[in-house]
């Protein structure tokens, strides 16, 4: 299948889905997140999929919303067609996302990149929620998810002052996990991919839900709904099989499920 504003691939079990409008420098438009959302559910529907990584060109991972689109918007339309909710979707993916950023993640694109579920950044990523700058605030989950990544502090500093952070002072803030080259980029975020993707399915799953309780609920709530998951997987061919392996000292041979 072919898309306008993807390159879509998979490379064994890791699905790799490429921002491609690079007269805009990704910015991120309606048809980009209906063809985003049409990928992500295909590669969540595909058991032969483990993991995903989600990235743009060595200029810009995503520059934000597309602006243009969002011009002409009024107050009603925005909130009638619900403007930028859609995005729950991609967010709500449950398999693990890696995003692997070069260059420009600004406004929607930072917003993207913290929805994936950890970021490995080029050490020429700039990351920045603008918006003020045009009048608006972030929409897509930089007040909030960019708050809990990185402190009120410097959450508030950014938004309010839409000045942008480089990759080195990204990484400080706990906002990304790894920087690395960018010639390295796309291969650290991948093999990383690739790890996660050998390991058992479930567990990767149910890793990403419980760590994900975490940004959602009090701690007592998180640690109940950590422990049911643990238990859970002890219901798992793929439990058998790690603990199994490690007892006869031998590579497990998951069976992802
Ligand atoms: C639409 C965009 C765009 C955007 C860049 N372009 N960003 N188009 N929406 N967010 C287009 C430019 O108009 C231009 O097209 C082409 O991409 C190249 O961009 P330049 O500005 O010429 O490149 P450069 O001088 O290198 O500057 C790069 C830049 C700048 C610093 C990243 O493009 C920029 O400031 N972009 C906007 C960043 C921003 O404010 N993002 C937040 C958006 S609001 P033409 O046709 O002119 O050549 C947002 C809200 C999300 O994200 C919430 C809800 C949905």
């Amino acid at each position: 299948m072919t898309y306008e504003t993807l390159l879509v691939e998979t490379r064994g079990r890791v699905g790799l889905i490429t921002l491609n409008r690079p007269q805009a420098l990704n910015a991120l438009n309606r048809q980009l997140l209906d063809e985003l959302t049409g990928v992500l559910a295909g590669f969540e529907a595909d058991a032969g999929i483990g993991a995903i990584v989600i990235t743009g060109s060595e200029k810009a991972f995503a520059a934000g919303a597309d602006i243009k689109e969002m011009q002409p918007y009024g107050f009603a339309q925005a909130m009638l067609e619900d403007l930028a909710a859609g995005w729950d979707d991609v967010a709500g993916c449950r398999k693990p996302m890696i995003a692997a950023v070069s260059g420009f993640a600004l406004g929607g694109g930072c917003e993207l990149a913290m929805m994936c579920d950890f970021i490995i950044a080029s050490e020429t990523a700039k990351f920045g929620q603008p918006e003020i700058t045009l009048g608006v605030i972030p929409g897509m989950g930089g007040t909030q998810r960019l708050t809990r990544a990185i402190g009120k502090s410097k959450a508030m500093d950014l938004c309010l002052t839409g000045r942008l952070m480089d990759a080195a002072e990204a990484e400080r803030s706990g906002l990304v996990a790894r920087v690395v080259a960018p010639e390295k980029l796309l291969d650290e975020a991948l093999a990383a991919a690739e790890k996660i993707a050998g390991f058992s399915l479930t567990a990767a799953m149910m890793a990403k839900e419980a760590v994900g309780r975490a940004y959602e609920t009090v701690l007592s709530e998180g640690m109940r709904a950590e422990r049911r998951l643990f238990h859970a997987l002890f219901a798992t061919d793929d439990q058998k099989e790690g603990m199994t392996a490690f007892i006869e000292k031998r590579k497990p041979a998951f069976r992802h499920r």
